[in-house]
């Protein structure tokens, strides 16, 4: 018997599948907004899924800590699931600090060429800093957090991302509505 491919899973759901991925400083707002996107996509009928750096953190990625070894894997991981969801036929939302170039050039790499959506949520760290939702900036400030993100380990912004979001300028509605308006734009929905 034939296997069931991609595009036949694509047809059922009557979508293409592709990843958006969220790359950003903590705090800058990247799983808010996939979220909200999530919500949009969910509403036109679109069959989604986010992976979240969180979340994956206390399961599969367990083992793995804030090093750049340990990052560069968090990555390979998480964009290797990405790979297999988007097989599935699902759009998948990635939120992930993921601060290297190198590591995101790698995952891009992975996907076909235009499956892979780079999304930069582009906060500066003044303003992270000043939301610090978690309380983390200020115990990475005192040194309780080592190798945190933007304070004491590096954050490598994408050169050429295909949407770059301002959190601090825009709300989520915008926000939303931007990302919307490029996945039409460009025909992924
Ligand atoms: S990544 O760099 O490997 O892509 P990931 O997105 O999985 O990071 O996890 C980031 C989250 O872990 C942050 O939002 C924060 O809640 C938490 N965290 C804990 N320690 C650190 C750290 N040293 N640097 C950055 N985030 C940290």
């Amino acid at each position: 018997m034939k296997e069931i491919t991609r595009k036949h899973r694509e047809k059922i759901k009557a979508q293409k599948a592709f990843v958006l991925w969220f790359t950003g400083l903590s705090g800058a707002g990247k799983t808010t907004l996939a979220i909200a996107l999530e919500h949009s996509l969910h509403k036109m009928g679109k069959h989604t899924y986010i992976l979240d750096g969180d979340k994956f953190r206390e399961t599969l990625n367990k083992d793995l800590g804030f090093s750049l070894k340990d990052r560069e894997e968090n990555i390979r991981r998480i964009g290797t699931i990405s790979l297999a969801t988007v097989d599935a036929g699902l759009i998948t939302l990635v939120t992930l600090i993921s601060p290297f170039r190198s590591s995101r050039d790698s995952v891009r790499a992975m996907h076909a060429p235009k499956d892979f959506i780079e999304v930069y949520v582009n906060c500066s760290l003044e303003e992270c800093e000043k939301r610090d939702v978690k309380g983390l900036y200020y115990k990475a400030r005192q040194g309780i957090i080592k190798e945190f993100t933007g304070i004491s380990s590096p954050y490598e912004p994408p050169i050429n991302p295909e949407i770059v979001i301002d959190t601090a300028k825009l709300d989520l509605k915008s926000s939303v509505q931007t990302i919307l308006k490029y996945l039409k734009a460009n025909k992924y929905i």
